[in-house]
């Protein structure tokens, strides 16, 4: 697999465990080099490993902001089956992460939330570091196809595919149908990105990020012209 632009970097890795160590140390690096930074942090089981080992790692975080990626709409904080649940459990907890944005899903404004966290990445002098997990349709956060370079943060209605790859958070219960994400605009600034990558099910989708077009249809397409290291394990490229 050959990455379509010099900015890309791909790093393979035998296995996932390799491709934890890999990211934890390119996040590590990111907070030696700039304790403050502005983390923007994806949940879903993909950066999980790359969590525990910094974990154990244990870098110094502080004063390092963790900036929340993705919420399901009208889903409280408290509720384990939250986004901002799953990014304290296995992230702002474990590594004692000093300061946290987040999505306020309970707003009876949606629109008036996301323009509120978008305002607060701003604030923050935007992202330092991206970490991103790669949707199964192509999607970043909940950046749903289509979804062009210039999406703003806002509330979304989730994808049938969506639907399906989030139910095992779920199960038995049904998954949200609406939610709130970071826009594109938002990650494709950042200061760099880091997408992790693992298993044989995301390798045609990471093939055609990495080598297809740029296209609304296949929103982290437009990683390629960011920033961007892609941390992959063999069976994914
Ligand atoms: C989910 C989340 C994303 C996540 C992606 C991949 O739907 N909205 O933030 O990065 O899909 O999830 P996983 O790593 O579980 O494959």
């Amino acid at each position: 697999m050959t990455p379509p632009s010099g900015r890309v970097n791909l790093l393979v890795c035998d296995t996932p465990q390799a491709v934890a160590e890999r990211a934890a140390s390119l996040i590590e690096r990111q907070v030696r080099a700039k304790p403050d930074s502005s983390l923007l942090v994806a949940t879903g089981n993909t950066p999980m490993p790359t969590y525990a080992e910094l974990a154990r790692r244990k870098p110094k975080m502080s004063e390092v902001c963790a900036i929340q990626l993705d919420e399901y709409l009208g889903v409280s904080e408290h509720d384990p089956r939250s986004l901002y649940g799953w990014m304290e459990r296995s992230f702002t907890r474990p590594l004692g992460v000093g300061r946290v944005l987040r999505f306020d899903a309970m707003s009876a404004r949606p629109d008036a939330a996301c323009a509120e966290h978008a305002a607060g990445i701003r604030t923050l002098g935007g992202i330092d570091l991206a970490i991103l997990g790669l949707g199964p349709n192509g999607h970043l956060g909940f950046n749903e196809p289509p979804s062009d370079a210039s999406a703003p943060t806002r509330p979304v209605v989730l994808s049938a595919a969506s639907l399906l790859s989030n139910a095992p958070y779920w199960a038995p219960l049904a998954v949200p149908r609406q939610a709130l994400t970071v826009g594109m605009d938002l990650i494709l600034a950042a200061r760099a990105c880091l997408l992790i990558v693992t298993g044989e099910h995301k390798r045609e989708v990471l093939g055609r990020m990495l080598e297809g077009p740029r296209t609304p249809q296949l929103p982290a397409s437009y990683l390629q012209d960011a920033p961007l290291t892609v941390v992959a394990d063999r069976a994914a490229c």
